[in-house]
């Protein structure tokens, strides 16, 4: 499609109307790249330059750009039937997806609840958890367990439970509702413990956390299986399903945020259970159900948790909650389009192909002065820099991860710097040879970034 340009003044202008997400109000302009077109791994900006999208828009356009037979789909659902009360009706594509997303999901997370995005799918998983408790007559069990430097969205309760001092500097937050536990960083452990101790560390500290709280108190821990914009965090072995247990015991609800992870960007269609080893009670996603081409989050929640409502109760108990964009037509016929991609192109075992390769590539950078550490897990990536690796100073470091994002950029890769680390998240249906272009682009920005500082 083409749209007329603006000319430059007319962007500067237009672009102070828009209030961006996680925008600074003290500067009048934001200095964004504006981009007008996609295709596969690459999208192009208003100069007509093609960019590698490393960060895959925001880790959701799973499937690539400019994928003809979403935008089919989606046209054809908004010309037969552009929107269904989802009070009041149903619609076989959304049982269709239901029931097929079910097959997909661990254990026995066969309840689909739909929201409008991530953070609604939070919000509503950890009100589904008030509403359980309630229920059960449990009403003191409602306080909240979550990590620092984890994220969750930007509802009151999403953010209240996101873990980022930074984030909440001129905020409000639900107060005396959520408690955080550590980042499971395995770099930041105290020097010279191992993995393996490190680990049991988290574990005492959730438990201890519990028991600090009181049981009777404690409603729901939340974790991403990895935290994304925390920096691409994979905690240690064995912590998803300790912590898990720990939760088991105290009757506390395990909730995995899957906003990212799930859809195939570690190689399953949920990381949980294929990958962590849990069936947690409920899951979280939203992003890569469909691909980001337009906007739908859902909540797994398991039969266990429905069989305990329904047997405490004959009386009518509605869980009040939901959206007028539950389950939009339109977005149910991008998510069926999206899985029908998904299978017919075999992309989770794609992922588990490619992943290695890309974890190994960009290994190598390890090797660079400034590299603190490579980390990831499937198609998922962090590169954290430092000027001094023994010394880190996050404020200097991310100035410096800045310089390397702008440099891949003026050479064709978008990079999305976390603080001081360069995150990628790519398309799923990235090629080898588009892994060696990612890569090669970004060891020279990073060579180039330390050159400009004084190093190497
Ligand atoms: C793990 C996680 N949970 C929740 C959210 C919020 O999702 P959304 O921005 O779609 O509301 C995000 C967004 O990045 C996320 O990464």
């Amino acid at each position: 499609m083409t749209v007329e340009p603006l000319t430059s003044d007319e962007r500067t202008r237009f672009d102070e109307q828009v209030v961006y997400p996680w925008e600074d109000v003290s500067v009048p302009t934001s200095e964004k790249t504006f981009l007008k077109s996609g295709d596969g791994i690459y999208v192009r900006d208003s100069a007509g330059n093609r960019l590698i999208d490393g960060p895959g828009g925001m880790w959701c356009v799973n499937v690539g750009h400019g994928r003809t037979e979403m935008a089919q789909a989606i046209a054809d659902q908004a010309m037969t039937l552009g929107y269904v009360s989802p009070w009041s009706f149903g619609m076989d594509h959304t049982l269709r997806l239901t029931h097929r997303l079910a097959a997909y999901s661990p254990g026995d997370l066969n309840h689909v609840f739909y929201t409008t995005c991530g953070s609604t799918a939070v919000d509503s998983a950890l009100r589904f958890m008030f509403f359980y408790n309630n229920c059960r007559g449990l009403r003191d069990k409602k306080q909240i367990i979550a990590r620092t430097d984890g994220y969750h969205g930007s509802t009151f309760l999403g953010a209240t439970c996101s873990g980022k001092d930074s984030d909440k500097l001129h905020m409000d937050m639900a107060e005396g509702l959520v408690h955080h536990v550590s980042n499971p960083k395995p770099l930041n452990r105290p020097e010279g413990m191992s993995i393996d101790a490190f680990c049991d560390l988290l574990v005492t500290e959730l438990e201890e956390k519990i028991l600090e709280i009181g049981p009777e108190n404690v409603g729901a821990f939340i974790a991403e299986p990895v935290l994304a914009s925390g920096g691409v965090i994979v905690p240690p072995p064995g912590y998803h399903q300790r912590t898990f247990d720990v939760c088991r015991k105290h009757d506390v609800l395990y909730i995995s945020d899957e906003v990212v992870t799930a859809f195939g960007r570690l190689g399953s269609m949920f990381a949980s259970e294929d990958i962590y080893g849990i069936v947690p009670d409920m899951i979280t996603t939203a992003k890569g159900l469909t691909s980001g081409y337009v906007p739908m989050g859902a909540v797994f929640i398991s039969d266990r948790l429905f069989d305990a409502l329904r047997n405490l109760s004959a009386d009518p108990t509605y869980f009040s909650n939901g959206f007028t964009y539950s389950g939009h037509p339109v977005a149910v016929a991008a998510a069926n389009k999206n899985l029908d991609i998904m299978e017919h192109e075999h992309l989770l075992e794609h992922v588990r192909t490619v992943g290695p390769h890309f974890q190994a590539r960009l290994a190598e950078l390890a090797e660079l002065d400034v590299v603190r550490e490579v980390r990831g897990e499937g198609l998922m990536a962090a590169v954290e820099l430092s000027l001094d690796p023994q010394n880190p100073d996050e404020a200097r470091d991310s100035e410096f991860a800045l310089a390397v994002d702008r440099i891949s950029q003026e050479n064709g890769l978008i990079v999305r710097p976390v603080y001081n680390s360069c995150v990628m998240s790519p398309p799923l249906i990235i090629t080898v040879a588009q892994i060696d272009q990612l890569t090669h682009i970004l060891q020279a920005a990073i060579e180039q970034a330390s050159a400009e500082v004084g190093f190497g």
